[in-house]
């Protein structure tokens, strides 16, 4: 039996970092485990733009520099798009390094998404612009019409939006995130070279059941939200598979506790903490953690054309318990698998 893995260093290709005092708390977690991640721009206001993007990268830089374990930590950072996103701007800030992936949220989808984008047609040149200069796009793939069911959400997008996107710009290298659906892992497995997608711990452990039997249980919510099993074998499967075009993004979403134990409580898991572990559990259950290494470590960066971390990291099989919440620099958040013991530890 496997006890000890040792991978090239990770990375975590969807963060959400936040800002602010809650900014200097939850890094640390993420920078612990993994190289780069990538940093969504959903904060209040969004970064809609290069300086947005460029002051929001050093506020990331000056809270590692306060007690990151890994100071040695790239945040990539995204540019949140919306109706009014120039072309002219992606491109610049995009050839300056300021930012190296844009970000889809239709408008309303989730979190801090308001100003998203209304209709995708609306923002074509911008994504010719992608197109042409090998940009990544990065989508939300949800539709927010207030008559699909939430928990059809993402088919639904497929058939309506990602069909399409895919077919009048095939060049444009598209990332499906946090893809929870046996439809949305079909679509990738099915789609060209330039379409991945990435998936978070929470949909490879739990289905909806875990967030709704025996009581409402806000932790387990997120979006997109959990489906049902059928849906999380599929995920389990390719995850694991060793396909190239699927790789890890937690989606580690941090709110305070009181915000989401609420009667309206906030989408997000704060998986960051124990996110190589949660994985880890997965392959080591579906017995693939020969193929662990390519989703941490070594499809992320070929698929956004940058080299492999340099270093390992290593898990050993051994117990380690979650906490009921962590401290994140004064404000209290209950981590992903609270009160669960896992069979990985991750010793760096
Ligand atoms: C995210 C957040 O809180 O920013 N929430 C979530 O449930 N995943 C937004 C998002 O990625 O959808
Ligand atoms: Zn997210």
């Amino acid at each position: 039996m496997t006890t000890t893995l040792t991978l090239r260093r990770p990375d975590d290709w969807h963060v959400h970092l936040r800002d602010g005092a809650i900014l200097q708390g939850v890094v640390p977690h993420t920078a612990r485990q993994f190289a780069r991640a990538i940093v969504m721009p959903n904060l209040n206001p969004p970064m809609t733009d290069a300086a947005g993007v460029s002051a929001y990268r050093a506020r990331i830089m000056a809270a590692l520099d306060q007690g990151a374990s890994n100071p040695a930590f790239t945040p990539l950072m995204t540019l949140y798009l919306t109706d009014a996103t120039a072309p002219d701007e992606v491109a610049r800030g995009y050839a300056d390094g300021v930012f190296v992936a844009a970000k889809l949220y239709p408008a309303h989808a989730t979190t801090g998404s308001a100003h998203g984008v209304t209709d995708i047609a609306r923002i074509y040149p911008v994504l010719e612009r992608m197109a042409a200069i090998g940009m990544p796009l990065l989508v939300h793939g949800e539709v927010t019409d207030s008559h699909v069911d939430i928990f059809d959400r993402e088919a639904v997008f497929i058939d309506r939006t990602m069909t399409r996107l895919i077919a009048d710009l095939p060049e444009l290298r598209v990332v499906f995130e946090h893809i929870t659906t046996a439809e949305a892992a079909a679509f990738v497995e099915n789609a060209g070279p330039n379409v991945a997608a990435t998936i978070t711990p929470q949909h490879l452990h739990i289905n909806r059941n875990a967030m709704l039997v025996g009581g409402i249980r806000p932790h387990a919510y997120c979006l997109p939200v959990a489906k049902r099993e059928h849906h999380r074998l599929a995920l389990r499967k390719l995850a694991t598979s060793g396909f190239s075009r699927v790789f890890l993004g937690t989606d580690t979403a941090p709110h305070a506790r009181h915000l989401k134990e609420a009667a309206c409580g906030c989408a997000g898991i704060f998986n960051a903490p124990f996110a190589l572990e949660s994985y880890a559990t997965v392959f080591d259950e579906e017995g693939a953690l020969d193929r662990f290494e390519a989703f941490a470590s070594l499809n992320g960066p070929a698929f956004y054309r940058l080299p492999v971390n340099e270093g390992t990291v290593t898990l050993v099989r051994e117990p380690v318990t979650v906490p009921d919440a962590i401290d994140c620099n004064g404000t209290m958040i209950v981590p992903f698998h609270a009160g669960e013991t896992l069979g990985w530890r991750l010793i760096q």
